[in-house]
């Protein structure tokens, strides 16, 4: 029987593949770019070749793993937006060729929405309405999210996306890339009240985020007080950046939260892997709140949620299995009034 679903990722530097029946998960294999460590930011061409050179592998891991064959897959679904166009286009493309050569439907997949569903990967029932962050190394958005195809944008970031901002605090202490893990780990060590870094209010826009002021406020703080880099208290300066960003984010989803009378609550995206985040949204359940975070696996790039929001479309959308990429955006975004 063809009622399995195959779904690809590759819309920045991580080649995914994922094999899923229905709304369970059989095999999830993720290939990572690690060269990009080496200039400090994903160069978005040998992203695209890399991807060229494994996206067949992973594929094939991906079906292995699941102990199935190409003949029991029924729908391809792989990413059409939002990413490096290059990168998108290797498992879009492979995908479409896949879903031809099998003679199945093909679904073109948003990944901003995929992440908004991580946090219920394996539910067969979603909470709505709940108030969703997405935050990542490429957005930091938090939306109200009433139903299926049922969004409203209710913030931004102005500037920065929080997970850039760690990537770009790290690179100034001659940390590695990504940075927000490695920030984690040290912030664990650390004392987070050791130094103040600002927390961004913006005027007339409550959930609004702005993250470039704490970055330069990192780099003033370690030019004046540090500026020969030695004897830098790097575990404290971590876990002080690490708190004023996260609060920043805990306080605007806990404020948009109160406001619209809604106690269910869903972050995603890499940086809900960050353990003070983790831990203080958790702390909310003691308030009355339900809260979802994705299983860590889940929060960083990976095509078990691309296949998962698949499953969710067709189950419960009308879908167009013929979306081209030209179409995007083609979720179903409006900002709120
Ligand atoms: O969702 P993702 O894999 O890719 C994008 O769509 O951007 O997110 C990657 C981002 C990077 O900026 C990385 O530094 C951040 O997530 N990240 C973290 C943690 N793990 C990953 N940030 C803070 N703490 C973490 N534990
Ligand atoms: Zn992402």
């Amino acid at each position: 029987m063809k009622d399995l679903i195959l779904a690809i990722e590759t819309s920045c530097d991580e080649t995914a593949a994922a094999v899923l029946k229905g709304r369970e998960v059989l095999s999830n294999i993720i290939s990572s770019q690690k060269f990009h460590n080496t200039y400090g930011g994903i160069v978005p061409e040998l992203a695209s070749r890399a991807h060229i050179k494994t996206i067949d592998i992973i594929v094939n891991r991906a079906i292995r793993e699941a102990a199935t064959s190409p003949e029991q897959i029924g729908l391809v679904a792989a990413t059409a937006g939002p990413g490096l166009i290059g990168s998108l286009l290797v498992g879009f493309n492979f995908a479409k060729a896949f879903a031809i050569s099998e003679g199945i439907n093909f679904i073109a997949i948003d990944h901003i929405e995929s992440h908004i569903f991580s946090p219920f990967i394996g539910s067969e029932n979603i909470d709505f309405p709940f108030i969703s962050l997405v935050v990542s190394g490429g957005h930091t958005i938090l939306f109200l999210v009433m139903h299926y195809d049922n969004y409203k944008i209710l913030g931004n970031t102005l500037d920065d996306a929080a997970g850039e901002a760690f990537d770009k605090v790290a690179k100034m202490l001659g940390l590695g890339y990504p940075g927000g893990p490695e920030i984690d780990r040290l912030s664990e060590k650390g004392n987070e009240n050791f130094h103040e870094f600002p927390q961004a209010d913006i005027k007339n826009n409550p959930y609004g985020f702005s993250f470039s002021g704490i970055k330069t406020s990192v780099l003033y703080y370690l030019r004046k007080n540090y500026p020969d880099g030695k004897n830098l208290p790097l575990n404290d300066i971590c876990a002080s950046f690490r708190k004023s960003v996260i609060m920043s984010l805990v306080n605007k989803t806990l404020n948009a939260a109160d406001n619209l009378g809604i106690k269910t609550i869903a972050v995603s995206g890499g940086v809900s892997a960050n353990s003070l985040l983790r831990k203080e949204l958790y702390r909310l359940e003691s308030r009355g709140y339900k809260v979802f975070l994705p299983e860590t696996r889940y929060s960083t790039d990976n095509a078990a949620m691309i296949g998962y929001n698949a499953y969710l479309k067709s189950k419960f959308c009308d879908v167009d299995y013929n979306y081209q990429i030209s179409s995007y955006p083609y979720a179903n975004f409006s900002y709120a009034t």
